[in-house]
């Protein structure tokens, strides 16, 4: 798939149909977010994935409800983690940003990973609403990590439409 397809043909999916996701399919998914631009190439994104039946719905009691019965039939989860306190900081100093730039980091990553999940002809979600300490409990998460965000990936049931984005003279500005 071209680029510019997967660009425009990925969305946000919020019903799925049951399907299986082997995991060489997830271990492309993860490499092609390792390949993302980082803060001094300090890759500070990490990964958990929900496999399993059992997993996948213990994953599920971690989100809020809306998500959750969103996320029914879902072949997998990727929580994804940033190690904290490294990226955009410069001699221990953060930026302007304070610590923005580890979201940006793993948001570059997650965004390889959804087009190449889009690639492979998955649906995906992204969801910022969850129990972040049950899915640190879950994946024995590092206290040196905070998660970011979590991502359902499964066979799309739905075909939704682009939702309406602003007119560029609205976002852009040109000196
Ligand atoms: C950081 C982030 C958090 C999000 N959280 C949720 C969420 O909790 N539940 C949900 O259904 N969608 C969530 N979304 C999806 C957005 O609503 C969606 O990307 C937006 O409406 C644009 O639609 P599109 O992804 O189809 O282009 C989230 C997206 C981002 C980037």
């Amino acid at each position: 798939m071209e680029l510019k397809n997967a660009i425009y043909k990925r969305r946000s999916i919020r019903k799925y149909a049951q399907a299986q996701i082997p995991l060489e399919h997830i271990e492309k998914m993860i490499e092609s977010a390792q390949m993302a631009p980082s803060w001094k190439n300090s890759q500070t994104a990490r990964f958990y994935v929900a496999h399993t039946e059992k997993a996948i719905e213990e994953m599920r009691d971690c989100l809020a409800s809306f998500n959750k019965e969103r996320t029914e039939n879902v072949g997998a989860f990727i929580v994804t983690t940033v190690v904290k306190g490294i990226s955009g900081y410069v001699n221990d100093q953060p930026t302007h940003l304070g610590n923005g730039f580890e979201c940006f980091d793993n948001g570059l990553s997650v965004q390889n990973l959804l087009l190449t999940a889009t690639e492979l002809g998955y649906g995906s979600l992204i969801m910022g609403l969850y129990k972040p300490e049950k899915i640190k409990e879950l994946f024995q998460i590092p206290t040196t990590e905070e998660v970011v965000v979590v991502i359902a990936l499964g066979k799309a049931d739905v075909n939704p439409d682009t939702p309406p984005r602003l007119p560029l003279d609205q976002i852009l500005t040109i000196k």
